[in-house]
């Protein structure tokens, strides 16, 4: 397994603000699509293009497109909505997929509410998109759908992880047959007993869209 945890002033700086306690949650949404933006531009850094050729106004050259079949996003919801719009903004001709996944608070264990994905995912890049890689039981959940439906090239982006949610992805996904990269805006220091990241930012779902 990759990790990349970038290393950029614009992100810290963003990772910062978001963090704030006293951060409203609209100020919080636009943060977390800036900061996708961010972090997107580095974790596509393997897309696959193929070439095109096109008139520029003064010649034919060869440029490159996207290759087929086009890179799929997948979202966990409900916290990774809060990062759609900041990836298709960056690959707007992306696909996107949905996965409905929910921690038991004592267990810390996920299981599938809602699976919206295609069923096939051999030679598809997909991106997936969870804010916090706590434990990790959400992302290997989530991760081991993707592989055992084809895909061998998935990619996890994520505001902020812990050391202990990334242990327990290079554990599961050692050995496989396949290409597993984190990209994330921050390692922390360690999850607290009720399984939340610290320093971290509080429950990303609930300073996206309010406590339910
Ligand atoms: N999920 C969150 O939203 N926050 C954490 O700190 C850990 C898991």
């Amino acid at each position: 397994m990759r990790t990349l945890v970038i290393d950029h002033p614009l992100v810290a700086h963003k990772l910062t603000r978001l963090r704030r306690e006293e951060t409203s949650s609209t100020t919080f949404r636009l943060l977390a699509e800036e900061l996708v933006t961010l972090l997107a531009y580095e974790a596509t850094d393997s897309l696959s293009v193929q070439p095109v050729r096109i008139l520029t106004p003064v010649a034919e050259m060869t440029g490159v497109e996207l290759a087929d079949p086009k890179p799929l996003v997948v979202p966990i919801l409900r916290a990774g909505l809060g990062m759609l719009n900041g990836m298709v903004k960056l690959m707007p001709t992306a696909e996107v997929g949905f996965l409905g996944m929910v921690r038991d608070e004592e267990s810390l264990l996920a299981t599938t509410y809602a699976d919206r994905l295609p069923h096939d995912l051999h030679n598809r890049q997909v991106f997936v998109l969870d804010p916090m890689l706590a434990t990790g039981g959400t992302l290997v959940a989530a991760i081991s759908l993707l592989l055992d439906r084809g895909a061998r090239d998935v990619t996890a982006i994520c505001l902020l992880a812990a050391p202990e949610g990334l242990q327990h992805m290079e554990e599961a996904f050692a050995g496989r047959d396949a290409e597993v990269t984190v990209v994330t805006a921050a390692l922390d220091e360690r999850l607290n007993e009720k399984g939340y990241i610290v320093p971290g930012l509080g429950d990303a779902g609930d300073r996206l869209y309010g406590v339910v």
